[in-house]
């Protein structure tokens, strides 16, 4: 990052040996690394990456969470890098972009799944040297899955393995299989957790320690919150503060159902695994000495929409069509109708302040995303939400709804909203929506 606030990257997308889950595998990589390398920028930065494509297929990249515009050659999922190309990407950071975490990975419709699978993802972190907490330590943990065969291939999924939504039977932490983290006793640590997975939903613990949720998706929680009861979907980040207490704890991911297409109980049946939690890093916490940290500064409040007049209503529905399921894998729709890049679903006014309830009526969970703009969460199942909950990926859980409420504002433009279950996406659990 140049001191005008330019960062420059190129982000070459290849398939060759890669060292994951603690052998030499054959996956996609960004720059010959899974994942692939984190990028730090500040709010008002210029991020300029050229993707290279060394594959023999098409790709291209999306920045997920970051709000910044849809448009030219800037977080446009419409835009194709064919084999053997490469693309120029600008982003430019408006001056009161959120600190917080964020991420990249491809979003070729029909093709997202596969290739993020595959090994392709990485982290962005948006720094505030004003707003940084008391911490002695940082780590990025991206958590994502894998299933490996016997020669150290990705294992494509099977057709009910997308219906389902593929998980892998490796859950990796920075492309490690339950690596060792070491720490010292009365630090303060930050962990910025990002769920990567195609498809699995995340219910982490990490027992014995002392353990608090102060951000999600990228932004800052007006109140912390324990880690107890928060699911990671697929896209999800939470920024975590532990302080470690001496000893050996497990970081782990406990099953979280889903549902499945026949409902809950035949679903769980196509799951790959035993379905049982998994200890996916060991934190080994070595005596040191017992320092006073400064207390964790108050969040500002955040913003809250609850009191705003909207100039909208609208309703989304998740469906999948079990007719159409059976006949090959169709029927995942939105309000009735798969992924079209040349329809226009949801046309806005920019501006303006919209409240859409998105509702499930399918047996499986889909957990809805957003691109651009944040959203506010306001209630979950007719439940209201008592905080100001900013999230930019929200679970619908099946057979019922959530509601939101989204600023139209800064960027006009063109860009979608899907199922971020990228094997649902992929078979059309997506919508466009256009802001003018
Ligand atoms: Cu994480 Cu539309 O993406
Ligand atoms: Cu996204
Ligand atoms: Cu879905």
């Amino acid at each position: 990052r140049s001191a005008d606030g330019v960062l420059d990257v190129r982000l070459e997308v290849s398939r060759g040996l890669h060292d994951v889950a603690g052998r030499q595998a054959t996956t996609l990589g960004y720059n010959g690394g899974v994942p692939g390398p984190t990028l730090r920028v500040r709010a008002g930065d210029t991020l300029r990456i050229e993707l290279v494509n060394r594959l023999q297929e098409a790709t291209n990249l999306h920045v997920h969470g970051l709000h910044v515009s849809p448009e030219g050659t800037a977080d446009n999922v419409f835009l194709s890098v064919g084999p053997g190309t490469s693309q120029q990407y600008e982003y430019v950071l408006p001056a009161d972009h959120p600190a917080g975490t964020f991420w990249y990975h491809p979003h070729l419709h029909g093709t997202v799944a596969d290739q993020l699978f595959g090994g392709l993802y990485g982290a962005i972190v948006v720094d505030d040297p004003t707003q940084d907490l008391p911490v002695t330590r940082e780590r990025t943990l991206v958590v994502s899955d894998l299933t490996l065969d016997g020669s150290g291939h990705v294992v494509a999924a099977s057709a009910p393995e997308r219906m389902m939504g593929r998980e892998g039977d490796l859950v990796l932490v920075n492309g490690q299989l339950r690596p060792r983290l070491d720490a010292t006793s009365g630090e303060r640590e930050l962990w910025r957790v990002v769920n990567a997975c195609a498809s699995r939903f995340l219910d982490l613990s990490l027992a014995g320690q002392d353990v608090r949720v102060v951000g999600r998706d990228g932004a800052r929680l007006g109140r912390d919150s324990g880690l107890d009861g928060i699911v990671l979907t697929p896209g999800n980040r939470a920024d975590l503060v532990v302080e470690p207490t001496e000893g050996r704890s497990e970081l782990t991911a406990h099953p979280v159902d889903r549902g499945g297409p026949m409902g809950h109980m035949m679903g769980s049946d196509l799951l790959p695994g035993d379905g049982g939690p998994v200890a996916i890093a060991d934190l080994v916490v070595g005596p040191g000495p017992t320092a006073d940290l400064a207390p964790v500064p108050a969040a500002p409040a955040p913003r809250d929409l609850r009191d705003t007049e909207v100039s909208g209503r609208r309703t989304l529905t998740f469906r999948m069509g079990m007719g159409g399921m059976m006949a090959g894998g169709g029927g995942f729709t939105i309000d009735g109708r798969t992924f079209d890049p040349d329809r226009v679903d949801q046309q806005v006014r920019l501006g303006t302040v919209e409240e859409w309830t998105i509702r499930n009526d399918s047996p499986m969970d889909h957990p809805f995303h957003l691109h651009v703009w944040p959203m506010q969460v306001l209630a979950v199942g007719g439940s209201p939400v008592s905080e100001p909950l900013w999230l930019d990926v929200v679970n619908v859980p099946a057979g019922g709804a959530v509601t939101v409420r989204v600023p139209f504002e800064d960027f006009g433009g063109r860009t979608v909203y899907h199922c971020h279950v990228l094997d649902h996406e992929d078979l059309g659990m997506m919508g466009t929506v256009t802001a003018r």
